[in-house]
């Protein structure tokens, strides 16, 4: 496709070092949604909610329960369905009709966490900001930016008219061969529901509802219709459960979508222990639940918690029926489906859109592209980490240099993970090609790749280098170049995506075996990886430095660039444990890998809790990059590290600047010793920029369900009495001082 630059990707970059985030504020940006302040005195959303409800029809009611997917040219669900109005134009990947005679407005959703997708629905869309990926956005640790991002991903939805964002990844990236890691932020619990929960904040800000997903345990893609994920019940709530939990709080999402999985035997959209029970129950999740898209094979799935089916045409393609629709009515005619049940499927759904305002829009905000883009490159810029470096970077911006680059695709973008949530951005993708595999989503495995090129980044950034580049397409080849510069950068791509996991950690298309060989060609080598998730790198101690970029979005080679060259100090922090091999994970086979689409597939999580960081502190294994790791062109020192206890674990201490240049760093503080065993919990965690020489005191106090284990028995969160280790750290296996603290026993919450 040969198409013009998308707004702002050729805007100038911003001065030196950028401010930590140097973005628009997510509130005041033209949401046109009426204040809080000028509602009060009116109805709450949810007896608005009630008021309204009462007076529906029961057709109307059931119009509510289910969404229509737009036509997907080619898809297997077949052409445009004739419920869809004939003059909807901005479709998506869901449509439920409103009832105008009571200001209900139509459900309008779209895909998903990294931008506005636009799967072929609306060929008059001229595309949309491609966001870096999550896992990249993870990276940053700081969720003032995954804010702004939320917000300005609100404004896009704003614009096309979608009062659903089908965004806020939540899961937790259990198994480094998940093909959706990179639509989730993190290992960590606490770290994910931070994060996402600002991402929901950011994009409800803008009267847009947005999601959480996958409610639950939806870590693996392999056969994951028919994947059945089991976990011991506390140990799901110390950890996945625990990540919902805190990011509900912190965001009220005005909907929960369900997995496509299983979880210890039921499907999550019919789990009745972790919807009705714990969700709705326990914490009192007032939004709607709706399911996956295809997600709803029994109509009896409403009377487990399941508020709205989503994407009906492919359970009628998976299941051969819509259970919401006839099933669902049959089940009310017959008295098997409450009246009260209907209604508070209808009341959850209204009341969402009027707390954030979605039935409320004036004209729509204006979206200023080139700002759109500033978010989109601060999100890279902070994303991006350096893994190693032996002081060859940053590449001095004046030295006469000649620079190769090698393989990636760098002559022509950076490439995007592959699903639902990929996003077509302005002026349409620098190249596209059809990678193709098994199953329903086989035809959306895609190589999509951003402009602008690293190469043409490169060379600005580094003015009076000249440049080779070789596309990597044979070791002996790529060598040649690499022989004759004075400096390789080689770029290693993986593409992965919705509905497949990896088969194991290697870089695909003999990419590892260029990398060794340009590496042994030349020892100047450095490597700037796209990839969501770790991967093995068997070339790794042949190469002076490596740069994880993730998925960067459509401004990554610009950022980059500017880390290769030093306009910017890399900061970002891994949120997944990179191991040395899968031997040391908790599942070295992943069950069901290879077997044709449609086996039903049982993985177990017998590491519980103990996700990433927390289970190699457990086995004492040494990763390849601890979960926290990542380096910086300055250095950082934390002193006076004070810690104190009695409900929970509060903890001070200074961070220096001990280096030459401006920089941020993400202290972090992990709980390592409970009475009576070694536990390993991520406490807290602060980005700080900092001037060389500047310090600043940080003070954290960590949520005490951290600290607490969670008793199944009495639905409690319990703190044993006694004394709790804390240390500071600049990474999962780097601590650099601990205290200890005595904490009084309780339980509490639920
Ligand atoms: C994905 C969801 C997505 C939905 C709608 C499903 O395949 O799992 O994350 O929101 O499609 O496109």
């Amino acid at each position: 496709m040969s198409t013009p630059l998308p707004p702002g990707t050729d805007s100038a970059p911003s001065e030196g070092m950028p401010p930590d985030v140097g973005l628009p504020d997510a509130e005041g940006l033209g949401t046109n949604v009426e204040t809080d302040r000028a509602l009060a005195g009116r109805p709450s959303p949810d007896e608005r909610a009630r008021e309204v409800e009462e007076q529906m029809t029961d057709d109307e009611r059931f119009s509510l329960v289910i969404s229509i997917m737009g036509h997907i040219p080619g898809s297997a669900v077949g052409g445009r369905d004739p419920r869809l109005p004939a003059n909807l134009a901005n479709m998506s990947a869901g449509y439920t009709p409103g009832v105008p005679r009571l200001g209900i407005p139509a459900i309008q959703s779209s895909d998903a966490s990294m931008g506005i997708t636009n799967p072929g629905y609306r060929p008059d869309d001229a595309g949309a900001t491609a966001f870096p990926s999550l896992i990249a956005l993870g990276s940053s640790f700081n969720p003032e930016l995954v804010r702004a991002g939320g917000a300005a991903i609100g404004r896009e939805a704003r614009i096309r008219g979608f009062n659903v964002q089908l965004a806020g990844g939540c899961n937790l990236a259990r198994d480094p061969r998940n093909g959706r890691n990179f639509e989730y932020f993190s290992e960590d619990p606490y770290l994910s529901a931070v994060l996402v929960a600002e991402q929901v904040n950011g994009i409800q800000s803008q009267g847009v509802v947005s999601t959480l997903k996958h409610y639950t345990l939806n870590c693996n893609e392999t056969n994951r219709h028919w994947l059945d994920a089991v976990i011991d019940p506390d140990a799901h709530r110390e950890s996945d459960l625990l990540a919902f939990q805190v990011a509900i709080e912190r965001s009220q999402p005005g909907s929960i979508m369900s997995g496509y999985n299983k979880i210890n035997g039921e499907y999550a959209g019919g789990n009745e222990h972790l919807l009705n029970e714990v969700l709705k129950g326990a914490w009192g999740y007032k939004g709607w639940v709706m399911s996956d898209w295809g997600a709803t094979p029994d109509w009896e799935f409403a009377l487990k918690g399941l508020d709205q089916e989503s994407g009906a045409q492919a359970d009628r393609m998976l299941w051969g029926k819509e259970p919401f629709t006839d099933d669902l009515k049959e089940a009310y005619a017959g008295g098997r489906l409450p009246k009260e049940r209907l209604s508070d499927m209808v009341r959850r759904i209204l009341r969402s859109l009027y707390a954030v305002g979605a039935d409320r829009w004036g004209p729509p905000p204006d979206v200023d592209m080139a700002k759109q883009n500033e978010i989109a490159l601060e999100g890279a810029r902070q994303g991006i980490v350096l893994l190693k470096n032996d002081g060859v970077l940053p590449f001095p911006a004046d030295r006469r240099m000649r620079i190769a680059v090698i393989g990636g695709y760098a002559q022509q973008g950076v490439i995007s993970g592959t699903g639902s949530g990929a996003v077509a951005p302005v002026g349409g993708f620098a190249g596209f090609t059809q990678i193709g595999g098994a199953g329903v989503m086989g035809k959306h495995r895609n190589l999509f790749l951003f402009r602008p090129s690293p190469l043409d980044e490169l060379k600005k950034a580094l003015p009076v280098a000249q440049f080779d580049f070789d596309p990597g397409y044979t070791p002996a080849e790529a060598a040649l170049t690499a022989k004759r510069s004075d400096v390789v950068i080689a770029f290693g791509i993986r593409i992965e995506g919705e509905g497949f996991d990896m088969a194991d950690l290697s870089l695909p298309w003999g990419q590892d075996a260029v990398i060794d060989a340009v590496a042994t060609a030349n020892p100047n080598t450095v490597v700037v990886l796209e990839t969501g998730n770790p991967v093995s790198m068997p070339w790794h101690d042949k190469v002076r430095a490596i740069l994880q970029a993730w998925y960067p979005g459509q401004a990554g080679a610009q950022a980059i660039a500017e880390v290769l060259s030093g306009k910017v100090n890399p900061s970002g922090r891994l949120p997944i444990t990179f191991p040395q091999s899968l031997a040391q994970t908790p599942r070295p086979e992943l069950p069901g890998l290879g077997t044709p689409w449609g086996t039903p597939v049982t993985i177990e999580y017998n590491e519980g809790a103990e996700v990433g960081y927390r289970w190699f502190a457990r086995t004492g294994e040494k990763p390849l990059y601890a979960f926290g790791h990542g380096r910086s062109y300055t250095s950082f020192d934390y002193t006076d590290f004070e810690a104190q206890g009695g409900d929970t674990l509060s903890a001070s201490f200074t961070v220096t600047n001990t280096g030459q240049r401006r920089g941020a760093d993400v202290p972090q503080l992990y709980l390592t010793h409970a009475p009576g065993e070694a536990r390993m919990r991520l406490l807290g965690f602060e980005r700080v920029t900092l001037e060389p020489g500047e310090s600043r005191r940080v003070t954290l106090s960590a949520d005490p369900r951290l600290l607490a284990r969670f008793d199944g028995a009495a639905g409690r969160w319990r703190i044993d009495d006694g004394s709790y280790t804390a240390a500071l750290a600049h990474a999962a296996d780097a601590p650099v001082a601990s205290r200890d603290v005595h904490l009084a026993g309780r339980a509490f919450g639920g």
